[in-house]
């Protein structure tokens, strides 16, 4: 097998059969950790019922999108590492399902479970479905209807050939039944990583901390910040729509100072754009990746949030902060509904009007929608343990009934 193996002989196929047969979780992405770790927590708590396996593909591999998230997560190290690393959409995801199908040979797992919409999502579950192992997708049904962008078709293909689908907002259904899905394959559980959140605000790292020495500190921790992240390819990868968004957020600063926390992606496209100089740094803290608690920490102080994020979202809604998303369009309708989140395009003049409003009236405050209680990975693991067991109790069943014969009419 490809890739690093830690621990393998605790998780050998033979170790397995005797109890419950393991789900294999995948992630692969930075989004994806906070959303795995209190699944992993709450399966691991059904006890031999539905033990987890952790397999991380190798998506992201930098310290700052990865190990990092790792420690303050507490998530256990991965059972199997596959090492994909970056490449072009179709390289990557071929890459993943070559190196994850010999994963599911070893593990015989009752179920693979995956979460949000990143290529290590569809390409693990397309192998899953492939050799029939039931595919679970956390975070099931969410929609932009936006085909342009890569998630959209990693989230309408995952949820095609999931056998169980655990949405986060009651709008996914209807977006699911939409798509030909059948209603008994879909459970409302609420958002797993809003369980982050709320399980991790206590430990986060105080935005002072964080902003301690940058030229902005001062003002910042006087008269308020925003926090900025900017990674999406529609945003970044284009010099013309590149140079309008940094024009935005140099307008902005001018009133707000702000930290901008930097994916790779962005900082290599600022780098090779020569746009290095564009923003006034006594204005705008330009910072690498941030942890998951410092991240926190910046968000649930912050004036407002700008961001093209999917996560981002969710999360400033349910700290009640402003945010102000950089798309023309989001899957997560209720954020806006019932949150704090304001879509205001890639317009220059949009966004810089939209955040000056925030700053005049304080912006949307919005309400938790229902189900972000803490409490969605226990939903998940308490539903799944009966799923599984039921399942194997129908497959047991059916292997045990008589053969019955059907002759011909004479
Ligand atoms: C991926 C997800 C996106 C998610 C984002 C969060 C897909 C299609 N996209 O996008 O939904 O919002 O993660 O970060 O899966 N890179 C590094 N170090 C890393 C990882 C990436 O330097 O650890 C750089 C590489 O130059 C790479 C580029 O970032 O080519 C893009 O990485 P990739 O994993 O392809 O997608 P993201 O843009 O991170």
């Amino acid at each position: 097998m490809t890739g690093t193996e830690s621990h393998a002989q605790d998780h050998d196929r033979d170790a397995t059969t005797s109890a419950g047969r393991p789900i294999v979780c995948v992630v692969g992405a930075r989004p994806n950790y906070m959303k795995m770790a209190p699944i992993i927590r709450a399966l691991a708590a059904h006890g031999d019922a539905v033990p987890p396996i952790l397999v991380h593909t190798g998506q992201h591999y930098d310290a700052a999108m990865n190990d990092r998230f790792f420690t303050a997560l507490g998530m256990p190290r991965p059972a199997v590492n596959l090492e994909v690393g970056s490449a072009s959409h179709a390289v990557q995801t071929a890459e993943i399902m070559k190196r994850f199908e010999p994963v599911l040979d070893r593990f015989d797992p009752a179920a693979v479970l995956v979460v949000g919409d990143v290529n290590s999502t569809i390409a693990c579950a397309l192998v899953a479905a492939k050799k029939g192992v039931p595919v679970v997708h956390v975070e099931a049904g969410l929609r932009s209807y936006d085909r342009k962008m890569p998630e959209e078709i990693n989230r309408v293909l995952t949820d095609q050939i999931a056998d169980l689908l655990y949405t986060t907002e009651r709008s996914a259904a209807a977006n699911l039944h939409a798509e030909g899905i059948a209603d008994e394959r879909i459970v409302f559980v609420g958002n797993v990583m809003i369980d982050t959140l709320l399980a991790n605000l206590s430990a986060a790292v105080p935005a002072g901390i964080t902003l301690a020495g940058l030229p902005i500190e001062q003002a910042a921790l006087a008269g308020g910040y925003g926090v900025v992240t900017l990674h999406r390819p529609s945003n970044v990868d284009d010099r013309e729509t590149l140079v309008r968004l940094l024009g935005a957020l140099r307008e902005i600063s001018q009133r707000l100072p702000l930290v901008l926390a930097l994916h790779p992606r962005t900082q290599a496209r600022i780098d090779e754009f020569g746009l290095a100089g564009t923003l006034d740094a006594k204005r705008v803290a330009i910072l690498p990746p941030q942890g998951y608690l410092e991240m926190l920490g910046l968000m649930s102080k912050a004036t407002l949030v700008l961001t093209d994020s999917g996560g981002l979202q969710e999360e400033t809604t349910a700290l009640g902060v402003p945010c102000l998303t950089v798309r023309e369009n989001t899957e997560r309708p209720i954020t806006i509904a019932e949150g704090t989140n304001t879509l205001c395009g890639t317009d220059a003049q949009r966004i810089v009007e939209a955040a000056m409003d925030v700053l005049a009236t304080g912006g949307k405050r919005g309400r938790s929608p229902e189900l972000w209680d803490g409490h969605a990975a226990e939903r998940i693991a308490s539903h799944l343990a009966g799923w599984v067991t039921a399942r194997h109790h129908l497959l047991d069943a059916a292997s045990a009934a008589p053969v019955v014969s059907i002759k011909k009419a004479a």
